[in-house]
């Protein structure tokens, strides 16, 4: 199929810092991020206009309606865009991340004991502006094809989500302090795999094979191959006695699905972040499962081959 029509999505600028409250060398960071950023954009722009297609670029905050009649989406900016882009795009528009200003691991080191010098996360980007051309043109002339990665559904009594997890997701009381109650089964055509797990811990994390290495990994969890059709969950911070059951983390195989019951008053299932939330009550059954329609995404090589592992 050929690409004629792309959609670059952009990630904002954002607020300039204040001068005044931050430190001269926290500033002179901050407003080269904005100058790479910017830089980046106008470059993949400038290549664009030298290929035989038509496009159009939208700072991603500007997008609400889901995203159709366009061959290929093109975000700029780190994984927030292109996770961003993955709630407005089915299983047919694949997506093409290109981080527009990677952290550069010298200037890190070098500013260690001053401040975080890290700058954009881009695991599912396969570009740069290093590459960008060259990668744009093996997927214009169809050299390469993109990946099938598995997203996640929701559902709260039995109505589905209109928004399927790339990353994962998060079900926990709003308040971080507050305990978190709930149970949850895993099933397979609706018979149970697992025996009730009856928890009190600070929520319920539940990640795909490609938001394992994100949060996931940050709690504990292990690094899954990015093909995997599979789910991990963990019960994060779990009070014991429940605590030393088996079943606190682990895989939600392909064909089953979680079954949670939630049991306080107040909370809120965070989809990809804390941007796309929905609220639940007492008494709630949320089911989570890989049946969700996938997303294709150019994936740098780096992850192809360890999946191949
Ligand atoms: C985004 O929306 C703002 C406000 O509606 C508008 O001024 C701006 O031109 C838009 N920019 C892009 C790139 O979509
Ligand atoms: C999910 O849990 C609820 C409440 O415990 C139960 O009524 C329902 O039958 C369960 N569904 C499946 C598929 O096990
Ligand atoms: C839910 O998302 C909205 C919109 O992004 C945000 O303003 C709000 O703070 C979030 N709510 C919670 C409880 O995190």
């Amino acid at each position: 199929m050929a690409m004629k029509r792309l959609l670059l999505l952009l990630k904002p600028f954002g607020v300039s810092p204040q001068p005044s409250h931050t430190h001269p060398q926290v500033l002179d960071f901050l407003n080269n991020r904005h100058k790479v950023h910017r830089d980046s954009i106008n470059f993949c722009q400038e290549i664009l206009r030298k290929k035989p297609v038509e496009w159009k670029a939208v700072l991603r905050d500007n997008l609400t309606q889901r995203i159709n009649d366009v061959d290929l989406v093109v975000t700029i900016g780190g994984d927030g865009t292109l996770l961003q882009a993955s709630h407005l795009v089915d299983d047919k528009i694949p997506i093409l991340g290109v981080n527009s200003d990677p952290t550069r691991i010298d200037e890190v080191e070098q500013f260690s004991g001053e401040f975080d010098a890290t700058r954009s996360t881009g695991h599912l980007c396969s570009a740069t502006v290093e590459n960008f051309e060259q990668v744009l043109d093996s997927i214009l002339e169809g050299r390469v094809a993109p990946s099938e990665l598995t997203r996640m559904r929701i559902s709260v009594n039995g109505l589905h989500l209109s928004t399927y997890a790339l990353n994962d997701v998060l079900v926990a009381h709003p308040c971080p302090a507050s305990l978190s109650r709930f149970s949850f089964r895993i099933t397979k055509e609706d018979q149970p795999c697992s025996p009730q797990v009856n928890c009190r811990s600070s929520g319920l994390r539940i990640s795909t094979a490609a938001g394992s290495t994100a949060a996931m990994h940050s709690a504990g969890g292990f690094p899954m191959s990015i093909s995997s059709r599979d789910l991990q969950y963990m019960v994060r911070e779990p009070i014991s006695p429940a605590a030393v059951s088996d079943f606190m983390h682990g895989l939600i195989k392909h064909d089953e699905k979680m079954n949670a019951t939630w049991t306080c008053r107040k909370g809120v299932i965070y989809i990809d972040g804390s941007h796309i939330n929905y609220t639940i009550q007492d008494g709630d059954i949320i089911e989570i499962s890989s049946k969700a329609p996938s997303l294709k995404v150019f994936l740098p090589h780096r992850l192809l081959q360890l999946a191949k592992m």
